[in-house]
């Protein structure tokens, strides 16, 4: 098992906002998830991820067995969680290079291997730049300082190739996103896919996931998985709407 999440539980400001998340993901699978406006998705994304203040009330959460909500936020990048936000933060003074340089040592360091030299690291980013078809100038500028909001999420997705998390969590990384840059932002993740890692796609629409096609797709809705199924349960959710797991008496 790669992250199991058992019965989590949150409170934000003394309001509950997760009541009792399961989840397992085996490596090599894509799990997306779904759900309305406020339901959670991002807050689980952010307590997966370790931003603080969110409160865990009870549960569990391993990410190879290993106990993920001792570790603070960098503690938890260096075991290899990634999180791509819905709105990506700039970094102005900082150039991407450095940036990109600094966070694959700094994680190199903490998983005991050495520091990558500047040529193998260089060689690295270009091949990584060319699947996204990312030109060499947002290298020099500051970390999505400027970017526009399609250059945000495909320098995000550079992040994710560059460090090779283990588990990578795409807050909806399609929004804003022109039909090109999807397709590129797309053949980004599903380059990464591989037995080793897995992925938790969180997304308002189907048409992400005929790119990255998930293995399941569970709904959130009110702070709880109300239902889980393969890749037609998207299909079904986008021609019915969400009334319609209610109408089940879920
Ligand atoms: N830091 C916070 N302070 C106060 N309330 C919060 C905080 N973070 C989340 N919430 C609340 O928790 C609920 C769930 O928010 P969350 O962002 O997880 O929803 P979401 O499912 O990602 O929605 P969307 O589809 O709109 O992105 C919302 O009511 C939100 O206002
Ligand atoms: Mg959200």
């Amino acid at each position: 098992m790669l992250l199991e999440i058992k019965n989590l539980h949150t409170k934000v400001e003394n309001k509950a906002i997760l009541k009792g998340i399961d989840l397992r993901i085996n490596p090599g699978e894509v799990h997306a998830i779904m759900g309305p406006n406020g339901a959670g998705k991002s807050t689980l994304g952010n307590i997966l991820a370790g931003k603080p203040g969110y409160k865990v009330t009870e549960g569990e959460v391993l990410l190879e067995g290993k106990n993920l909500l001792e570790l603070d936020a960098s503690e938890r990048a260096h075991v290899g969680v990634f999180l791509s936000f819905q709105y990506p933060v700039e970094i102005p003074g900082v150039s991407n290079t450095q940036f990109l340089k600094t966070a694959v040592n700094s994680m190199r360091k903490a998983q005991n291997q050495s520091e990558l030299d500047a040529m193998s690291f260089m060689k690295k980013l270009r091949a990584n730049m060319e699947i996204l078809e990312m030109d060499q100038k947002y290298m020099k500028r500051g970390v999505n300082d400027g970017f526009s909001g399609g250059e945000k999420k495909r320098n995000e997705m550079l992040q994710m190739m560059m460090l090779e998390p283990k588990i990578c969590i795409l807050d909806e990384t399609d929004s804003g996103l022109d039909i090109d840059a999807l397709q590129v932002v797309s053949k980004g993740a599903n380059h990464m896919r591989d037995q080793k890692r897995g992925f938790i796609v969180i997304t308002h629409y189907q048409r992400l996931l005929n790119y990255i096609v998930p293995d399941f797709v569970h709904v959130l809705a009110d702070g709880k998985i109300v239902k889980s199924g393969n890749r037609s349960l998207a299909l079904e959710l986008e021609d019915k709407g969400y009334a319609w797991i209610n109408e089940q008496g879920v």
